[in-house]
């Protein structure tokens, strides 16, 4: 059961005062402690390819963007970053790209998570996030070695989901994919954009009893960002990047009082509307950190949304300056571990 009622949770995002706000992360800052610890846990992010065959009205990266520069890892390339990020001692990668089903993709996939697993002794965790397949697929990767996958609904509304997708994306099939994806066995991650075009606090709240009605492990969110190649940008005109970084820690602190033992990421979004952005996230509940392990050279092709950090950084970089960030704010970094989700129950 979620620790606070429908009124509450709405109460606590509208909230606006500074030293309400300080109050709220504070308090969610308290849950975190007790339910989950102030280790910071990182899941290194390997970017692999931005092919997508769908053609969200948000990103960057749609298909319907003529001015992608389309890049795909090689098996070496990824394989190689995934141990990299073992050789540092982060727990676990995550593995992003695109969407794609066809049968070359699926195989590749399988072969790559076959090879980081046994190349690391079985020991470095491995997510994924590669979008909407079939059971058949997800069973094929978690035979592999996939232990975890996310998969954003994006929205817990049909309604508003169907407004930011052209009409065959389906929300159902979505919320599928999550189920499928708890009854094989992974331990499951999804999330929302925050602020996004006709959203209202009443939408998202609904997204926090999503989370907890389909049992979820995992929670990364992040403000809604406009990238200029998308329809959807001319709907929000006057875009504020400090209400949406309000708003999105808002929502960060919101679900951690609510739903407790669940891991949130502080996304890199946050970090593209503020500088500090990912250390506000922690202090306002989140526990998870994604540094990106993306080759230099690519990062410049992967932008889902406008200012994305660290693009003329390589990953060494993002490492140092990431320790930085989480001493400076009196964390610690679990490295060598897991840190699976108390939630989970496996
Ligand atoms: N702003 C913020 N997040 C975005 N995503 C895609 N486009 C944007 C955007 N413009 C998020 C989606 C997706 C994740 C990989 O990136 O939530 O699930
Ligand atoms: Fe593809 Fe994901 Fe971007 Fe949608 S949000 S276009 S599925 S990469
Ligand atoms: Fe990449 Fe700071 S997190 S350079």
């Amino acid at each position: 059961m979620s620790k606070l009622s429908r009124a509450e949770m709405l109460q606590l995002l509208a909230i606006t005062d500074k030293a309400e706000l300080a109050e709220l992360y504070r308090r969610a800052y308290a849950v975190k402690k007790q339910f989950v610890g102030t280790k910071v846990y990182f899941r290194g992010i390997v970017e692999l390819s931005n092919v997508c065959k769908k053609n969200c009205y948000y990103c960057g990266i749609r298909s319907g963007n003529p001015k992608v520069e389309h890049f795909s890892l090689t098996k070496d390339e990824a394989v190689k970053s995934a141990l990299w990020a073992y050789e540092q001692q982060y727990g676990s990668v995550v593995i992003q790209s695109g969407e794609r089903d066809d049968a070359e993709f699926v195989d590749f996939i399988e072969d790559i998570v076959r090879t980081v697993r046994a190349k690391s002794n079985n020991e470095l965790g491995i997510t994924l996030s590669l979008g909407e397949q079939s059971e058949e697929t997800y069973k094929r990767w978690f035979d592999a070695g996939a232990h975890r996958y996310l998969l954003r609904i994006e929205s817990s509304n049909r309604e508003l989901y169907a407004k930011l997708h052209p009409a065959d994306h389906d929300w159902d099939k979505r919320v599928n994919c999550i189920r499928t994806l708890k009854k094989l066995g992974y331990q499951c991650g999804t999330g929302v954009m925050i602020g996004l075009p006709y959203q209202t606090l009443e939408h998202l709240v609904d997204d926090i009893m999503f989370f907890e009605a389909e049992d979820i492990d995992m929670i990364g969110m992040g403000p809604y960002i406009p990238h200029e190649d998308t329809p959807l940008a001319k709907a929000l005109p006057d875009y504020n990047e400090e209400e949406h970084l309000e708003l999105a820690l808002k929502m960060i602190a919101v679900c951690r009082i609510a739903l407790q033992d669940v891991n949130i990421a502080s996304t890199t979004a946050l970090q593209a509307l503020k500088d500090d952005g990912r250390e506000m996230g922690l202090l306002a509940g989140a526990n998870i950190i994604m540094p990106n392990i993306t080759e230099t050279k690519y990062r410049g092709n992967y932008q889902l949304y406008k200012g994305k950090p660290c693009m003329d950084e390589n990953a060494n970089q993002c490492r140092g300056c990431l320790e930085t960030r989480i001493t400076s704010i009196g964390e610690e970094i679990g490295y060598a571990q897991w840190g699976d989700s108390p939630h989970y129950k496996g």
